[in-house]
C-alpha cells in the first residue's frame, strides 16, 4: 500500500485520506500553534490549551484503537537535558516515534557546553539539525538564554520556575476524569515550586478554582499568584493561597502534591521541617470530596510529602496521570511541528 504525507501531515494510505487536520480541535489550533514554543504556562491562550487537550484526547483514542498516526514522519526532536528525567524524556521520545518522527537525546554533559560553548550558539547549531527542541535546565534564565539562539520551537521540559507541559498533561488527566475543567477545584499542598506555579497558572486560565497550602517561606512567587488571579478573574475561576492544608483541601475535586526537594536543590533541613506538616495524609484526603482524586507529578517520596496509603490508595490516579504525559506531549508535538 502506498502511503504519502501531504502538506498538513495528512496520511494518504491506499487511496484513503486519513488526516489529523480533520480532527476539529486540531484544525482550529494548528495554524496558530505551528512553529510556537512553550516556555511557560503564560505562552498559551485558553483556546490553545483547550485545543491541546482535545487533540491529546483524540490521539489517546487513536492509540487505544491501534490506529497508526505517523503524522510527523521525517520530523525530528532534540532533547537537551541537564537533569535526569523518566517521564518527560520518555514521553517526548515515545511520542515522537509514535508520530512517525525521530527523537535524539542530548545529555548536557555530552555537548560542548561543557567546554564553554554558549547556550545561544548551541541552540543555533541544533536548530539547523532538528525541527524542535525539548530542553530541561535548572535555571529558567538558562532556558531563556538558550531560546535566544533557537530558530525552531523550544519546549520547556522543566526549569526551577515552571513545568508547563506537566501542567498541560495534568489538565488532560482532570478533563479525562471529570469531563471538563471549568469550575473544578484543585488543591495543591506543599512546596510552592515549579509544578505549583505551572498548575496555578494553567488551572486559573482554564476557569478552575485553585487553592494552595504552603508554609509562608515556601509559598508560590507572589507575582505569579497575582498573574494567576488575573487569569482566574477572566475565566471565572479563583486562586487562594493559605498556610492551612485543611482550608485548601476542604470540598475539592483533586488534591495534588510534589516532592519537598526539587531537582538541583541542596538538602535544606529547615525546609524539610517546615514542609513536614504539609504531607498529604488519609485524614487530609477525607476533607476533600468523597470523589476526590490524589495527584502527584512523580517521582514521589512515599511517607515524605504523601502518606504511602494515599499514594497507593483507591483515590490515587498518579500512574494514570503519568501515562497521560504521552498523549499531551504528542498533541503538543503535532500542533507545533505538524
Ligand atoms: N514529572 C516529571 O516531569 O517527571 P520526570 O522528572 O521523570 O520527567
Ligand atoms: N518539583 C520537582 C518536579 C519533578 C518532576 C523538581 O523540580 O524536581
Amino acid at each position: 500500500m502506498q502511503t504519502t504525507i501531504d502538506g498538513y501531515g495528512a496520511m494518504v494510505a491506499g487511496g484513503q485520506v486519513y488526516s489529523w487536520i480533520d480532527e476539529p480541535s486540531a484544525r482550529a489550533a494548528a495554524p496558530v500553534l505551528r512553529g510556537r514554543s512553550v516556555i511557560s504556562d503564560l505562552d498559551l491562550s485558553r483556546a490553545e490549551v483547550d485545543a491541546l487537550v482535545e487533540t491529546a484526547l483524540w490521539l489517546k483514542t487513536q492509540r487505544e484503537r491501534g490506529q497508526p498516526h505517523p503524522f510527523l514522519a521525517g520530523k525530528s526532536l532534540g532533547m537537551l537535558f541537564q537533569h535526569p528525567s523518566t517521564r518527560t524524556r520518555n514521553a517526548f521520545q515515545a511520542g515522537m516515534e509514535q508520530l512517525g518522527g525521530h527523537a535524539t537525546f542530548l545529555g548536557a554533559r555530552d555537548l560542548q557546553l561543557t567546554r564553554g560553548e554558549t547556550l545561544p550558539d548551541t541552540a543555533q547549531i541544533l536548530s539547523r539539525y532538528v525541527d524542535g527542541i525539548a530542553a530541561r535546565f535548572g535555571a529558567h534564565d538558562e532556558l531563556i538564554e538558550f531560546m535566544g539562539g533557537a530558530s525552531v520551537p523550544v519546549f520547556n521540559a522543566l526549569t526551577e520556575r515552571f513545568h508547563p507541559i506537566e501542567a498541560l498533561s495534568d489538565l488532560l488527566t482532570l478533563h479525562d476524569r471529570f469531563g471538563g475543567l471549568k469550575g473544578l477545584h484543585l488543591a495543591y499542598v506543599g512546596d510552592g515550586n515549579n509544578v505549583c506555579h505551572s498548575l496555578m497558572l494553567s488551572a486559573a486560565a482554564a476557569g478552575m478554582h485553585f487553592s494552595v497550602a504552603s508554609p509562608k517561606a515556601f509559598e508560590p512567587d507572589p507575582t505569579l499568584v497575582e498573574r494567576a488571579r488575573e487569569l482566574a478573574a477572566q475565566a471565572g475561576g479563583s486562586v487562594v493561597v493559605t498556610s492551612e492544608p485543611s482550608r485548601a483541601v476542604t470540598g475539592v475535586d483533586a488534591v495534588y502534591t510534589d516532592v519537598h526537594e526539587s531537582l538541583g536543590q541542596p538538602d535544606d533541613p529547615q525546609k524539610r521541617v517546615a514542609l513536614a506538616p504539609y504531607k498529604v495524609t488519609s485524614s487530609l484526603m477525607a476533607e476533600a470530596r468523597p470523589t476526590a482524586v490524589f495527584m502527584h507529578c512523580l517521582p514521589m517520596q512515599r511517607d515524605v510529602e504523601v502518606e504511602a496509603a494515599v499514594a497507593d490508595g483507591s483515590q490515587s490516579i498518579v500512574f494514570e496521570q503519568a501515562g497521560n504525559r504521552l498523549h499531551m506531549h504528542k498533541a503538543l508535538l503535532l500542533l507545533t511541528l505538524g
